[in-house]
């Protein structure tokens, strides 16, 4: 097995808890060091027996101590642009966590930088791509034996603990997170347009703040064995000691309809404050249908003139963080890929698009207007092909 050395930029709980993953998957891995005003991620490295390094002043200074065999950027979202951009120049394959980028602006620009320069490798952590159930997913998606796909709903509901550290980390202001469906939804769109084998064409979406108000702030704290409620994670960089007091500017709870090019129309209806957790795709086609339950790692699948016991599938492992045992299968998918034994399972480019369909939903919640997607692919593939800087379409 290689050595691989490795230099962090943002050591926060989840390149903290990728870089444990890695570890657990037998990569032979040195950690340089890090960039990282109040690196959030060094309990849990220093728990993996992993050492974080030396502390340096800013991504300049760790980028010019190379030679890297890969660069991995977990800063928070507003960040990633700057961060990508300093980390191409350097020249060493990156590892970048999702969403690639926070803005319309920054996809195109992107988009052009990726076309017009020989940059790195570049690994986005759409982990979901490399999840068992969800390769399965995919597969009978792609044989046929759902016929066409037409429609579909989907769920992304979490408890009151992720939905309070989302309302207390630095996810709840726009300009840092982007918004709560791109932190959290970005995702789950990713794997949409690829089943779909299309685009979302129109999009609509009502989002509001319901929850985490300060309207509530007098609701019970605690659950009904007395344990403390809403403030169990450390909320890290930039963070906002209440859930129901801080200056979140971000949704708690969206719901949204995309229609996709190839015909698929999906609902989806996500929530950060519920008692019944589930991610949850139901999946409807002309000779079949799929239901793939994230949380217990489950899939069901029957065709549609089929009378006898569904085909069912259980991927058996679970874990709290609902990631089921994905981290790993990305930290193998990126050693092969390093390695040029086969393709990550994720492009930038599918990222640049499942972040682009995800704001297009925030563009029609914030208009209430339904969103015409036309104009922006447009504009994203005249930068992807040019590799020049696009404008963003106006609001139709
Ligand atoms: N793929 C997934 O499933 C998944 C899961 C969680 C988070 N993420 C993504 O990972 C990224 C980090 O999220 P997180 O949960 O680890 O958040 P976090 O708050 O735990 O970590 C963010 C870290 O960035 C650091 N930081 C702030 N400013 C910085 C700067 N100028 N330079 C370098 N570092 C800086 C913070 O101090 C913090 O340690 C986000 O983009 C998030 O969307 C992905």
């Amino acid at each position: 097995m290689n050595h691989h050395r490795i230099g962090v930029i943002g050591l926060g709980q989840r390149i903290a808890h990728v870089l444990s993953a890695m570890k657990e998957v037998g990569w032979f891995l040195e950690v340089a060091g890090y960039v990282d005003p109040s690196p959030v991620g060094l309990p849990i490295l220093s728990q993996a027996g992993i050492d974080p390094g030396r502390a340096y002043g800013d991504a300049a200074e760790l980028l010019a101590d190379g030679p890297f065999d890969l660069v991995m950027i977990g800063s928070p979202n507003h960040l990633h642009f700057e961060h990508l951009n300093l980390a191409f120049a350097a020249g060493y394959p990156i590892f970048a966590e999702k969403p690639i980028v926070r803005t319309v602006e920054e996809s195109y620009a992107l988009a052009a930088t990726l076309a017009k320069a020989a940059t790195p490798p570049l690994f986005i952590g759409l982990v979901m791509r490399s999840m068992p159930i969800v390769r399965e997913v995919i597969a009978r998606a792609d044989s046929g034996e759902l016929g066409d796909l037409i429609s579909m709903d989907a769920t992304e509901h979490l408890g009151p603990e992720h939905g309070a550290y989302l309302a207390r980390n630095w996810r709840r202001r726009q300009q840092w997170g982007g918004s709560f469906m791109l932190d959290k939804v970005c995702h789950d769109f990713d794997i949409f347009g690829r089943i779909a084998r299309g685009r979302a064409a129109q999009v609509a979406s009502f989002g509001g703040r319901g929850i985490f108000t300060a309207a509530r702030a007098d609701e019970p704290r605690t659950y009904e064995d007395g344990s403390p409620a809403y403030g169990v994670t450390n909320p890290g960089w930039m963070g906002a000691n209440d859930a129901f007091q801080s200056d979140m500017d971000v949704d708690d709870h969206q719901t949204a309809i995309v229609r996709y090019d190839s015909g698929l129309a999906v609902s989806f209806h996500s929530n950060s404050h519920v008692s019944l957790q589930e991610r949850r795709w139901y999946i409807a086609g002309t000779r079949g249908t799929l239901l793939a339950d994230l949380v217990r790692n489950k899939l069901m699948i029957r065709p549609a003139l089929d009378r006898r016991k569904p085909e069912r599938f259980d991927f058996a492992t679970r874990t709290s963080d609902n990631h089921n045992g994905a981290d790993q299968a990305m930290a193998i998918d990126l050693l092969a890929a390093l390695a040029g034994e086969r393709p990550f399972p994720v492009t930038p480019r599918d990222s640049l698009e499942a972040g682009l369909t995800v704001m297009a939903m925030d563009e029609s919640a914030a208009t209430g207007r339904m969103v015409d997607c036309a104009p922006m692919w447009a504009a994203f593939d005249a930068a992807s092909q040019a590799g020049g800087q696009m404008t963003a379409p106006s609001p139709a």
